[in-house]
């Protein structure tokens, strides 16, 4: 009787059809990664307002960009599944500086993660919003060791003018860029669907857009995981 053949070493293929026939990280392994990442310690290393330098670059780095209001501390504090590690409001332009944590345990491999100031807010002094532009904008241009800015939209409002502005720059720029919808928890499932379908359609066109989106809620906790294994596939060995 022949031997049987030697297992593939990369695992049995995905079946077609399902979420991990794209190459998604959301296999069993792939969450375990991600919660494991999470789970493990988060300092806040610095809080960056113009003229001061950056921390230096040792870590993978993942930025949250969006408009204002949009969920991007509440997104960090369910990802990290700390109540108030970024802080949260109900006012729009609250994070008005580029704020870095450290995630992981020390000597493993980590990610440093960057809460950036929103955009859109017209209600702040016009002087406060073109230095904190300018300041957003040379470290999305010029940051070693940024491996993905997560581009949050709204899921109730889809794609605005300022979101197109920063794709554009990070296309320029050759930086890759990861559309999270957030705020799920506030549309019904035939609505989602169509923003994900318009979102979908406009990212096809960009050249440094990620064509996966990921879905969140940092009210219920949908996608959360799933982004925890996506992020988690971006850390250093
Ligand atoms: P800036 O720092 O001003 O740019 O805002 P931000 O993008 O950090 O938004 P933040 O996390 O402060 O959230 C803004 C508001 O949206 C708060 O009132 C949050 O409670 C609310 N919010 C954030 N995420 C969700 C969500 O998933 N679902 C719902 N229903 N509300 C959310
Ligand atoms: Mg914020």
């Amino acid at each position: 009787m022949p031997d049987a053949p030697p297992p593939d070493p990369a695992g049995p293929a995905p079946a077609k059809g399902t979420a991990l026939d794209d190459g998604a990280p959301y296999d069993a392994a792939g969450l375990e990664r991600g919660r494991k990442l999470f789970a493990g310690g988060c300092d806040f290393i610095a809080g960056i307002v113009p003229g001061a330098d950056f921390p230096p670059p040792d870590l993978a780095e993942i930025a949250f960009a969006g408009r204002s209001n949009v969920g991007k501390s509440s997104l960090i504090n369910a990802l990290t599944g700390r109540r108030a590690l970024a802080r949260v409001s109900n006012t729009p332009g609250r994070t008005q500086q580029l704020n870095f944590f450290r995630l992981g345990e020390a000597g493993r491999p980590g990610l440093s993660l960057v809460d950036l100031p929103g955009y859109g807010y017209a209600k702040a002094p016009k002087r406060d919003i073109a230095r904190w532009t300018a300041l957003t904008q040379d470290y999305l241009k010029g940051r070693v060791g940024l491996r993905r800015v997560c581009l949050l939209v709204d899921a109730r409002h889809g794609l605005k003018d300022g979101d197109i502005a920063i794709m554009e720059l990070l296309d320029e720029a050759a930086v890759i860029y990861q559309v999270v919808l957030t705020k799920a928890d506030k549309l019904k499932s035939g609505e989602l669907a169509n923003v994900q379908a318009a979102v979908a359609k406009a990212l096809a066109r960009r050249v440094a857009a990620h064509p996966r989106l990921v879905v969140t809620s940092a009210e219920t906790g949908t996608g959360i995981a799933e982004l925890r294994a996506e992020l988690a596939e971006l850390t250093q060995s």
